[in-house]
């Protein structure tokens, strides 16, 4: 299976110089604008999220070889339900698609194949390729690909709560050992640091429900380009400009 190549970097894009030894940990995407890519060539819009599948590619690869741990991508959110039903449909076939053609590549090469989000609302043929994908990867050391399905930070906030709760009253947790970081435990995200830098291609400049909880101190960047047409060079100047910004988390330097 086919091998992608590690620690080349630099080679390309090569007009944003990043800083290596500086790479963000954890990079969340919002996959936004493959309707729009799609209207502006005359095709349906199943057709861009068929070529926004292309850029997960990409910017998987990439973010392995430039030494990304975490990318989460919001693939399918609690709202999106409201689509017509074919868009739906689609993109559950879809998904089952990618991860049957692209599991043997992404295992060889280390990828942890993981999901957030209630999948149980997913139809079972997604349920499955999910669960297995994960089962099989669990214990690779590359990059964690976290895709967000039927994922809403409200909805994930609010089943910790109801999960903390539980807990307390059946004395597994004190209510006095409640802080930021045990809350943080009962997240599908569990365990994962919060991402550094979350990216929304399209031009819209809003969170949407994604990561409500983890974003609190998140480098945002915002693009007009469409996911389906976003390159590794739009991921290198994404994580060029955070790493010209100033984090101070509410302090001063
Ligand atoms: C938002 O663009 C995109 C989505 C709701 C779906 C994203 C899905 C993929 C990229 C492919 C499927 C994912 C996997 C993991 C196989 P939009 O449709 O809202 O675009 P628009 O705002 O231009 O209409």
């Amino acid at each position: 299976m086919f091998k992608w190549l590690k620690g080349k970097k630099g080679n390309k894009p090569n007009d944003v110089n990043i800083d290596y030894n500086r790479i963000p940990k954890h990079i969340a995407i919002i996959m936004d604008g493959n309707g729009r890519w799609a209207k502006a060539k005359g095709l349906p819009r199943t057709f861009g999220h068929r070529a926004g599948v292309e850029t997960i590619r990409k910017i998987i690869k990439e973010c392995d070889k430039i030494g990304v741990k975490y990318l989460t991508l919001y693939a399918f959110s609690t709202e999106n339900w409201k689509r017509p039903k074919d868009e739906v449909g689609a993109l559950m076939n879809l998904l089952v698609e990618y991860l049957k053609n692209e599991f043997e590549e992404l295992n060889s090469n280390g990828v942890v194949i993981n999901h957030i989000g209630d999948i149980t609302k997913l139809p079972k043929p997604c349920r499955d390729e999910l669960v297995s994908a994960y089962e099989k990867t669990k214990n690779n050391s590359g990059v964690v690909m976290n895709l967000a399905l039927n994922y809403g930070g409200r909805d994930e906030i609010m089943s910790a709560v109801k999960d903390i709760i539980e807990d307390i009253e059946d004395k597994k947790i004190s209510k006095y050992s409640l802080d930021e970081n045990l809350f943080s435990n009962y997240l599908y995200t569990k365990k994962m640091p919060d991402p550094d830098l979350v990216i929304r291609p399209s031009g819209e400049q809003r969170l949407s429900n994604f990561l409500l909880w983890q974003c609190a101190y998140s480098e945002f960047w915002y693009s007009n380009i469409n996911w389906p047409d976003f390159t590794e060079e739009d991921l290198h100047r994404a994580i060029f400009d955070y790493q010209n910004r100033d984090r101070r988390y509410g302090g001063i330097k």
